[in-house]
């Protein structure tokens, strides 16, 4: 666990970058940063390595003062990604992804295996781990970044912006990616993003701060959504905060039934019972069936592309389960709404 107690930074031209914080962020959990440009949360990340020091307060990684620890030896048990992934040029992928074990004295026969077996952990082939930075795509560069900082195995990850300067689609595939790896690794993860929806999905946690480094409100993603603590953070969370608070419930409790028999409308599956298409006379409208892991935000999304306003439900291989109506989906959004808001005020 890493925790914050009274931090204050200032900083010697009279910036104070971070005032009084006080924030827990949970072992094994990933703790997401947010807040507009220059409000701190780069010097509090900066902090729990001691890239920087605090004016006042303690900060305590897995109970010990940091400022009680030598600071290289620190900085290398904490892995480190940035944004641009800081990758040195000049050195091979496999040899940047080594840097940590090397300088802990691993030798270089085990510093490159364990570098290796990074590659493909984090989807890259062997063939990649011979090129030079310049020679990835910016998405595989931040790849690097996260395997590099995963070589020396530290139980705490600090990531800023990590996935910032690539295209939303990439964008979602990383994330994709650290969600995977978070499941099988567990890291304390603190996680600087701009992106609400990026925190949304990948925090167990969210601390909102604002400018001169005021937290204003931490919380898990659905508490915040149901319930933001002021002004401030329902609009850093924006109009569709309810969408997304439907982003983060699932299918699995609203009922389904048999397929809808004898309309005009009528659903095709193929022989496995796969849910192909919506067919009527000289029309036929692709389905995009969804599973019990599938949001409700999917679920609407599919039902108003739906000609029948049904979606049609799976198992994991595919196969048709029963459908579920618009309406149904309705009703468990707002439900959804209202149990989010009424856990909220029960804290
Ligand atoms: N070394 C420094 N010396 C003086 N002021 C600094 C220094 N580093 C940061 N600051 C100031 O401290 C404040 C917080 O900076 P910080 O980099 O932590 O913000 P941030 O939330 O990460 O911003 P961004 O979203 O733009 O990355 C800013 O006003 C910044 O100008
Ligand atoms: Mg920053």
């Amino acid at each position: 666990m890493i925790q914050f107690d009274a931090v204050h930074k200032r900083f010697p031209n009279g910036t104070t970058a971070v005032h009084d914080l006080s924030l827990e962020m949970p072992e094994g959990g990933v703790t997401v940063l947010v807040g507009s440009s220059g409000c701190g949360k780069t010097t509090t990340l900066r902090m729990v390595n001691r890239m920087v020091d605090p004016t006042s307060g303690t900060i305590r990684v897995g109970g010990r003062d940091v400022l009680e620890q030598d600071a290289a030896e620190l900085r290398r048990s904490i892995g480190y990604v940035i944004q641009q992934s800081g990758l040195f040029p000049h050195r091979t992928v496999l040899d940047n992804i080594a840097t940590v074990p090397l300088l802990l004295g691993w030798g270089r026969r085990k510093a490159r295996a364990r570098a290796a077996e990074l590659l493909e952990t984090v989807g890259l082939t062997a063939e990649a781990g011979k090129r030079y930075p310049h020679q990835l795509s910016g998405g595989q560069q931040q790849r690097v970044g996260v395997a590099r900082a995963l070589a020396a195995d530290p139980p705490v990850l600090l990531m800023d912006e990590p996935f910032g300067a690539v295209d939303p689609v990439v964008r979602s595939q990383l994330q994709d990616e650290l969600i995977r790896l978070q499941k099988e690794l567990s890291k304390t993860i603190v996680f600087v993003t701009h992106d609400i929806d990026e925190a949304v999905r990948l925090g167990d946690r969210i601390a909102i701060f604002r400018t001169g480094g005021h937290l204003v409100q931490c919380a898990a993603p659905a508490e915040l959504l149901a319930r933001p603590a002021d002004d401030f953070v329902a609009d850093f969370l924006g109009a569709e905060r309810g969408l997304k608070l439907l982003s983060l419930t699932t299918l699995a409790d609203v009922p389904r039934g048999p397929a809808p028999e004898g309309g005009t409308w009528k659903l095709v599956l193929d022989e496995a019972r796969r849910p192909q298409a919506w067919r009527t006379e000289g029309a036929e409208i692709p389905v995009r069936p969804l599973r019990d892991t599938d949001s409700l935000l999917a679920a609407l999304n599919e039902s108003i592309a739906s000609p029948t306003g049904f979606v049609a439900r799976v198992d994991a291989d595919g196969a048709l389960t029963g459908v579920t109506s618009r309406a149904e989906i309705h009703e468990h959004a707002g439900e959804a709404h209202s149990s989010h808001s009424t856990a909220g005020a029960a804290i």
